[in-house]
C-alpha cells in the first residue's frame, strides 16, 4: 500500500495523527516527544513518523501549506491509512482585539475565501465545524496544564499576501472571527465526509493588528505547549 504522495506501508500510521503544516516541525514532534519514531515517509520531502507517546502509538504528519495539500494529505490519511483522529497543529494571524500572541486558538469552526467547498457544495454554504470531542477534551487539558486556549471561529485563506486582506480580516473580527491559518476549512469538510474526529489548535505568530511577531524561542516553546496538548487528548 502506498500513495503518489505517501509511502507507508499498511498499519504503519497510527489512528491518532498529529498534523503540522512545516515537515521538519513533524520532524521536531517526532524527536522531542515520541518513543521509538519510525519515519515512514519522505516523499517530496513532507516527512511523516510513527512513535509512541505514554504507551499509545502517534503518528505526526507534514501537510505543506493551503487547502489543496491539505486535502492531499488528509484524504489519504482518512481513506487509505484509517486515521480516525487528527489533529492540526499549526500557527496563526490574530487579528480580532484580545488576542495575544503566543495564545492559543482552538478553532471551533472555520470560514473561508476558498473555492474548494463551492465546487463540492454548489449553492449551499457548508460550515466545516470541529469534532466537538476533541474540541471538549482539548479546552479542558489546555485549562489543566494552564495554557492559554481560545476557542473561535477561525478564517482559512487562499492567500497570505491579499490584497483585499486587512479589509476582510477587519470585517471578520466584527463577527467574532480571531484569526487566520490556510487548512482548517479543507481538514474540518473531509473529517465530516469521512465521518472522523479532526481538530485544529493554532498557536499565535502573528499580531495582524499590531504587526508584532513571534520571536523564533517564543514559536518554539508555545509549540510545545499546544503539542503536550494535542498528545494528551
Ligand atoms: N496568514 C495566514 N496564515 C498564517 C499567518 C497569516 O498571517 N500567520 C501564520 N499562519
Amino acid at each position: 500500500m502506498s500513495t503518489p504522495h505517501n509511502n507507508a506501508s499498511a498499519g504503519e500510521i497510527a489512528e491518532k495523527v498529529l498534523l503540522p503544516g512545516d515537515p521538519m516541525r513533524a520532524k521536531f514532534i517526532a524527536e522531542n516527544f515520541l518513543e521509538n519514531a519510525v519515519c515512514y515517509n519522505e516523499v517530496r520531502g513532507m516527512y511523516g513518523f510513527t512513535g509512541i507517546y505514554r504507551g499509545e502509538k502517534v503518528s505526526v504528519q507534514g501537510t505543506g501549506m493551503g487547502m489543496p495539500s491539505m486535502h492531499i494529505y488528509a484524504s489519504e490519511l482518512m481513506q487509505v491509512y484509517g486515521a480516525k483522529k487528527l489533529i492540526r497543529v499549526g500557527t496563526c494571524g490574530s487579528f480580532r482585539e484580545g488576542i495575544n500572541l503566543k495564545d492559543v486558538i482552538i478553532a471551533m469552526a472555520s470560514t473561508t475565501d476558498s473555492g474548494m467547498n463551492k465546487d463540492r457544495f454548489g449553492n449551499i454554504s457548508f460550515a466545516p465545524t470541529a469534532s466537538f470531542r476533541l474540541l471538549k477534551a482539548a479546552y479542558d487539558k489546555a485549562e489543566e496544564l494552564k495554557v492559554k486556549a481560545v476557542v473561535s471561529n477561525i478564517f482559512t485563506s487562499d492567500k497570505f499576501y491579499d490584497d483585499r486582506g486587512k479589509e476582510k480580516n477587519a470585517l471578520l473580527a466584527s463577527y467574532g472571527v480571531a484569526a487566520v491559518d490556510m487548512e482548517t476549512c479543507e481538514l474540518y469538510t473531509l473529517a465530516a465526509k469521512h465521518g472522523v474526529d479532526a481538530l485544529t489548535m493554532l498557536t499565535v505568530s502573528d499580531n495582524l493588528l499590531t504587526g508584532e511577531k513571534c520571536t523564533a524561542e517564543e514559536r518554539q516553546t508555545t509549540f510545545n505547549d499546544m503539542i503536550r496538548v494535542a498528545l494528551e487528548i
